[in-house]
């Protein structure tokens, strides 16, 4: 078996239709459109209605995107969901959608890592296909955290918002997809980000009620500053890892947190802020769910073409970090597709000097070699094979 990548083949969002606006917002807690817009940058978010909930969401994100791929949910191998406010603590939200989507061969689980956790589901799926031992998996971030946020308490109430967003991973033989990742976590922050009740250390109990302890409490700053120290750096080893620059990635899709915190992120970085995709004025803050929504609408809205590369970047909870970066399509045929399973007859002097330059070419991974140099190069390591072995 070749080397194995996997790529992103299908992609759905869905958002609840309610919009809460700021102005919305300032009749409910002592605040205003001009303070959450300056500071944040958002200016309205989606909130569920009382009969949506996670898995509901959840569901019509991974059909939509389901039907993007081209494929039926019982042709899936693996389902991940990343959330922080599933429907229960037991049973996981994963094997619910596995039900509900009839994806009756899948394994799947559900996975915590705050808004980082989109990130840490769609680099633990790509293991799982680049090792061969699964073909199809689904990654879902969602969120309905507007049950988890306190309506009285102005300084979380105004961040968040719901909605899931969903991709569908693909093993390919094609040199294409996911080409790096860095993943991080630091729990000497924990408490910057926490709901300290409803969990075994503080179970629910009319004290934890009276405390509000079921709620979203966050120390803004501390977020803020470790979101500012970890970003760039994560973007950029993670580019680096991938065999990359700065320069070649086309499309930024970040975790929607914070607007100013995306604006440093980018100064930092030497990003043009064209190049940042960013839709946190309409959604808020969707905690694992905000990467796959925004990557879908940037497909959408035609910001991805074959070829172009994306870096991914979030921060969240736990506290946790990470960043991926993906070369978008379906990717250059390979030797096989091409000349079939029979090595072409090409000239050994040809074949020789393919294999010379391509060894040269100092790269990482293959996401740098040409589409030319790429089959004539494991053509010529085929031939050499069979020269050694007789055959
Ligand atoms: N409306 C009006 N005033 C407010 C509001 C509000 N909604 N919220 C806070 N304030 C007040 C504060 O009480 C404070 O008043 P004071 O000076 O009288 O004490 C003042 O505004 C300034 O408060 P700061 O906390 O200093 O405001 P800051 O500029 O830091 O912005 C914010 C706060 C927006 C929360 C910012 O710190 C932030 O975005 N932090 C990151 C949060 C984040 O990204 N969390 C999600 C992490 S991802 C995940 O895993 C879910």
């Amino acid at each position: 078996m070749g080397q194995r990548f996997s790529r992103i083949s299908g992609w759905g969002r869905y958002a609840p239709a309610q919009i809460l606006t700021n102005d919305d917002i300032a009749e409910i807690v002592d605040t205003s459109d001009e303070w959450i817009t300056s500071r944040t940058g958002i200016r309205e978010r989606r909130i569920a209605e009382p009969h949506e909930t996670t898995l509901t969401m959840a569901q019509t994100a991974s059909e939509r995107a389901l039907a993007v791929a081209g494929i039926p949910a019982d042709n899936l191998d693996l389902i991940i969901v990343a959330t922080s406010s599933p429907d229960y603590l037991l049973p996981p939200v994963s094997s619910m959608l596995q039900h509900a989507l009839g994806a009756s061969r899948a394994a799947a689980f559900e996975l915590r890592a705050g808004c980082t956790g989109f990130l840490y589901g769609l680099s633990t799926a790509h293991q799982f296909l680049a090792t061969g031992t699964y073909r199809r998996a689904l990654v879902v971030g969602v969120e309905l955290i507007s049950r988890a946020v306190d309506w009285q308490d102005r300084n979380t109430c105004v961040l968040f918002g719901d909605g899931a967003g969903a991709v569908v991973l693909e093993a390919t033989e094609r040199p294409t997809g996911v080409l790096g990742f860095v993943l991080g976590s630091d729990g000497a922050g924990a408490e910057a980000l926490i709901v300290p009740g409803g969990g075994s250390r503080q179970p629910l109990s009319s004290t934890v009620l009276a405390e509000r302890g079921q709620f979203i409490h966050m120390d803004g700053q501390a977020v803020f500053k470790f979101a500012v120290r970890t970003m760039g750096r994560a973007l950029l080893e993670a580019v680096e890892c991938s065999g990359l620059q700065l320069d070649d990635i086309d499309l930024f899709v970040p975790h929607q947190a914070n607007q100013r915190i995306l604006e440093l992120a980018a100064r930092q970085c030497g990003i043009p802020w064209e190049k940042m995709y960013v839709n946190i004025a309409r959604y808020g803050n969707t905690s694992a769910a905000s990467i796959p929504i925004a990557l879908s609408e940037a497909v959408e809205e035609g910001r991805l073409q074959e070829g172009n590369h994306i870096a991914m970047v979030s921060f969240g909870a736990g506290l946790t970090w990470g960043a991926l970066a993906l070369r978008w399509g379906e990717g250059p045929a390979t030797t096989e597709e091409v000349f079939g399973r029979q090595p072409l007859h090409l000239p050994q002097r040809v074949l020789r000097s393919a294999r010379t330059s391509v060894q040269k070419v100092r790269i990482q991974t293959t996401s740098r070699l040409s589409p030319l140099l790429l089959p004539l190069y494991a053509m010529s390591r085929r031939v050499r094979k069979e020269e050694k072995t007789g055959e």
